[in-house]
């Protein structure tokens, strides 16, 4: 008697919940996956994509390989660190915004590099990319400018690449433009963190004076009573000059160098 009343009454309830359940699960519209839009506002920057063209040319001025850790400041939709870790290398993207992460790293998947490809939900005038051997940044001239003493204290060596955007007085070691295929931001600057050699230095034949402005570098070399002029250029801990029409190559290591001038060996060391 119980169980025939309870047929009745909450059988037809029962199956009209199910049915109109059903439809309303069938009416929802499949989540979107989130698609950002050319110049969205982004923290200090707007969020425009480099074309990958420029990313790939980027990455070889840059002369990544397996060996790199690469850091793109801003990474946006992790085109640059997604492309950099199918070059076999470790890349890490700092990005503010997190839309912006979540959507990297499922490009990162559907790219097969996720093992290699990490990115960070994070401010890039609070993070540490001390560890990069490269750098990669499509910013503003006035960040890269507030960026520029941090970049010079980073290891020599540690390439800097850039699209569009200089760092003023700190001229690029080096411009390419991408033409073919390439409609706008189509340049990008490659600079070399230059070892720290300003001061005074004492080679076995007399004392060497540098003044250094990034990674230019002129100066004296005294020995006894003659003085001669020092003009050269630092490429990471590579130093070159000439002084007296000799040409000096070699290499910088804190406080000393040594290389070669004229076919002999030469060595200085830090004074002050
Ligand atoms: C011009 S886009 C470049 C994106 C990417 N690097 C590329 O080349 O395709 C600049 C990116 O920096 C991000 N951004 C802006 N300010 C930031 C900040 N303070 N910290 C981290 N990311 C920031 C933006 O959200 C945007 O995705």
């Amino acid at each position: 008697m119980k169980s025939s009343r309870f047929f009745r009454y909450s059988l037809p309830a029962f199956c009209l919940f199910w049915i109109f359940g059903a439809a309303f699960v069938q009416a929802q519209p499949a989540k979107k996956e989130y698609q950002p839009e050319v110049g969205q506002a982004g923290k200090d920057v707007v969020w425009v994509p480099t074309p990958q063209l420029l990313v790939d040319k980027m990455l070889d001025m840059g002369k990544v390989t397996a060996k790199d850790y690469v850091i793109d400041l801003g990474s946006g939709d992790g085109r640059t660190v997604i492309t950099a870790a199918k070059r076999g290398a470790r890349a890490l993207g700092i990005e503010y915004n997190p839309e912006m992460v979540e959507l990297s790293k499922r490009n990162a998947a559907k790219e097969g590099v996720n093992d290699k490809a990490s990115f960070v939900k994070a401010d890039l005038f609070e993070s540490d990319f001390s560890q990069a051997t490269v750098i990669t940044m499509f910013l503003l001239p006035s960040i890269n400018i507030k960026l520029r003493p941090k970049i010079l204290d980073l290891k020599p060596g540690t390439r800097i690449v850039s699209n569009t955007f200089d760092m003023e007085e700190w001229k690029p070691d080096e411009t390419i433009e991408a033409e073919k295929g390439c409609t706008s931001w189509c340049t990008a600057y490659l600079w070399i963190v230059p070892a720290k050699v300003e001061g005074t230095w004492q080679l076995p034949q007399g004392e060497l004076t540098l003044k250094q402005t990034f990674q230019m570098i002129s100066g004296a070399l005294k020995s006894g009573t003659n003085t001669t002029q020092v003009n050269g250029k630092l490429n990471g801990d590579q130093i070159s000059f000439t002084a007296g029409g000799v040409q000096y190559t070699g290499h910088v290591s804190g406080n000393s160098m040594e290389g070669t001038a004229n076919g002999n060996k030469w060595s200085a060391t830090r004074r002050r």
